[in-house]
């Protein structure tokens, strides 16, 4: 049995959905560990289509425990809406854990989110306004509120009072909104909190046991590896650690009980919200990949920008999560194109560079330098194994592993649990 982390390896919106609901199958566990309802999963079951924001895909298997963990931030009213919208479709969430350590998304983080950003005008970050910034802020300005608070309204009602006191100063006095009524907020958390009461534990002891019981346990990570608050190209990130460390940090896991670590990677690139993209396509062929690949925002429906792959961002992926193999996804999008490039390295002022810059100055003023492929005009949307696709998809696929450093286990053709290539790659234990 082993533990397996999956990554985003590029701005989020890579696919993860599928993968993680793909290996859920083999998964006594399937644990979230940041972020929050910013997330968004579409993952097909049988022709059915199911959106997720919060609970972790494995949700769909009924023998499998799905914990949203400690270092994710959660928006209750979304969450629990999330759990009857999957009970009206007769899918069992017995199996959800949800820790009490989390934090919880309260309804000034959302509209302080959504103040802040319209308050940075030109220089707005492009957030997804659920209130994920706020809410982690005061999760380390040591004012937020968790879920063990909300369960307890004598500490709940104290909480609350001295923190949101503040914020009704915040904003009626900087952003001349009207105060928050402490009542409603009381009042409609409280009934929230009842309801999810029955979710609620120590998720870090469960993982604990479950490890030590040798179960395979997945950790789903969110966003992507550019996203990250430390590791990403700052300040258009996320407030929350989606690489591979996030995990421990999240969940309480150690380093050295993490087995293998998957690095999800479109086989183009996207990006939602602001800041530097190199190989951003604003041009027809941008436009052909963001209408094959569907490439609007799960979450807010924005569209997403779009470009080829990237493997500069792929090594500094590979490097910062200690990925120990790819899963590609989408590769059927790039079907019917007569070429296809890769940017290999960077071209900035006049040197060229080839490890991803730090400085996001630098990263701006970046020109991609591309390799270009052949493309294919087979339908691979069926294959099941590395011989059914033609010799361009092969060589793109390995070209990809080349440049990355990084083997790839997965291949993904299409939205299906069945539209995917595995190798033996993949550890034993998540091997169907
Ligand atoms: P926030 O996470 O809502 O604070 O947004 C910060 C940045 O992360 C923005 O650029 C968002 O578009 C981006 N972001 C947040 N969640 C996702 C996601 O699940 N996929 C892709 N981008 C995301």
């Amino acid at each position: 049995m082993s533990t397996l982390v999956i990554v985003g390896s590029q701005w989020g919106d890579e696919g993860k959905g599928k993968i993680t609901d793909m290996l859920a199958a083999r998964a006594g566990l399937v644990v979230r560990y940041q972020g929050g309802n910013n997330a968004g999963h579409t993952v097909v079951v049988d022709g059915l289509e199911f959106k997720l924001h919060l609970i972790p895909s494995g949700i769909l298997y009924p023998d499998t425990i799905s914990v949203i963990a400690g270092g994710v931030v959660v928006d209750p009213a979304v969450l629990l809406e999330e759990v009857a919208g999957l009970n009206k479709r007769n899918i069992d969430t017995r199996g959800l854990r949800v820790s009490q350590s989390a934090h919880v998304i309260m309804p000034y983080h959302k509209l302080l989110d959504s103040l802040e950003e319209e308050t940075r005008g030109d220089g707005k970050l492009g957030t997804t306004c659920r209130g994920i910034g706020p809410a982690y802020t005061d999760k380390v300005h040591r004012c937020g509120i968790r879920i063990s608070d909300l369960l307890e309204p004598e500490t709940f009602k104290a909480r609350l009072a001295s923190v949101l006191k503040d914020k009704n100063i915040i904003l009626q006095r900087v952003y001349e909104h009207d105060p928050l009524s402490f009542n409603d907020v009381y009042d409609s958390y409280t009934l929230l909190a009842d309801k999810l009461r029955p979710y609620v534990t120590d998720t870090t002891q469960l993982i604990m046991d479950a490890n030590k019981a040798d179960r395979n346990i997945l950790f789903e990570g969110a966003q992507g590896t550019l996203l990250d608050i430390d590791m990403g190209t700052y300040p258009f990130v996320t407030s929350s650690h989606p690489i591979a460390g996030g995990a421990c940090l999240g969940t309480g896991v150690g380093p050295t009980d993490i087995d293998s670590v998957v690095g999800i990677t479109k086989a183009y690139t996207t990006r939602v919200g602001e800041g530097p993209f190199p190989v951003e396509l604003s041009d027809d062929t941008g436009d052909k990949l963001r209408e094959a690949g569907h490439e609007y925002g799960t979450t807010t429906g924005r569209p997403r920008r779009c470009g080829w792959a990237d493997t500069v961002m792929l090594r500094y992926a590979a490097a910062v999560n200690g990925l120990t193999s790819l899963a590609v996804t989408k590769l059927d999008v790039l079907t019917g194109l007569d070429e296809i490039k890769i940017c290999t390295a960077y071209r900035y002022r006049d040197t060229v560079i080839e490890k991803f810059p730090e400085r996001l100055d630098v990263l701006a003023e970046c020109e991609p330098i591309y390799e270009i492929l052949p493309g294919w005009r087979e339908d691979i949307t069926g294959a099941v194994t590395l011989e059914d696709l033609p010799v361009a998809a092969r060589m793109y696929v390995e070209r990809l592993e080349e440049l990355s450093g990084v083997p790839s286990s997965i291949i993904s053709v299409g939205p299906a649990r069945a539209q995917t290539i595995v190798s033996k790659r993949l550890p034993a234990s998540f091997q169907a």
